[in-house]
């Protein structure tokens, strides 16, 4: 069952999710040659409260594992979830995704987006702008009367040309009062297939893509997912609501 937000849980959606849009916008500032990964994390949680909201990261539980982070900030080969490190200094050059996901009033609001850090390679300043193409075109196609499967493969048809590695380990989902509701929305797919979009369903859309081989590995933290072959890779999400016209964005600042 996909959950339909009312309009009590709309209002409510979108002050978590601007929330979540904000203390994204203001991290992404901070991110220079020099900091820590770990001041990444320390910086976000205040962010989040001054900005009214709390991680819904933190003290996430996934089978034995619990999340130690207020964000994930994954850098370079890093896929996503990683945790913040003092050890981890970020230099130019490097590509730094953040996932900022909070939860306020009750609700979640879930965005990333992949910050470049100065003078990056060509290739892996094109992979971030085709991430975020590919999130957008999504987005274009989340609309009544399409399917899941018609965002997946918006998704992918932006991303195909350029001969990436599309994750598949980790999808898109369904959000509200918790993080991850139905449905999963893969980034690769057919178009006309799954779950049929209905005003009221909110969204995170996610694509996780990497310059090389779509496969990961994970690290012994449990939780950080990098590159099977240490390629660089890039993540842009957000939040949007299905409403009777389309798909309006609930994560802009
Ligand atoms: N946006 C990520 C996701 O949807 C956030 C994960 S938070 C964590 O999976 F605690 F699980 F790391
Ligand atoms: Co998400």
């Amino acid at each position: 069952m996909i959950d339909l937000k009312s309009a009590e849980d709309v209002s409510r959606m979108r002050a978590a999710c601007a929330a979540a849009a904000r203390v994204l916008h203001d991290l992404a500032g901070l991110v220079v040659p020099g900091v820590s990964t770990a001041g990444l994390d320390s910086a976000a949680r205040g962010l989040m409260a001054r900005h009214g909201c709390e991680s819904a990261c933190h003290g996430y539980v996934v089978g034995r594992l619990t999340y130690p982070g207020h964000i994930c900030v994954s850098v370079n080969d890093e896929v996503v979830h990683g945790i913040g490190s003092a050890q981890r200094i970020i230099r130019e050059g490097d590509l730094v995704s953040l996932d900022v996901v909070v939860r306020r009033d009750g609700f979640i609001g879930d965005n990333a987006r992949t910050v470049m850090v100065g003078q990056v390679a060509p290739q892996a300043r094109q992979l971030c702008l085709d991430t975020e193409k590919s999130l957008m075109a999504g987005i274009a196609a989340a609309k009544p009367g399409n399917r899941v499967g018609d965002i997946s493969a918006a998704i992918q048809a932006v991303l195909t040309p350029g001969r990436y590695g599309i994750v598949r380990d980790f999808v898109g989902h369904g959000v509200g009062r918790r993080m991850h509701e139905e449905p999963q929305i893969p980034n690769y797919g057919k178009a006309g297939t799954g779950p049929k979009l209905l005003p009221g369903m909110a969204l995170a859309i996610e694509p996780m893509v990497n310059l090389g081989t779509h496969e990961i590995v994970m690290a012994s933290d449990g939780w950080t997912a990098r590159t099977a072959d240490g390629k660089v890779s890039a993540h842009f999400e957000h939040t949007v609501l299905i409403t009777e016209s389309g798909a309006e964005i609930l994560t802009l600042v």
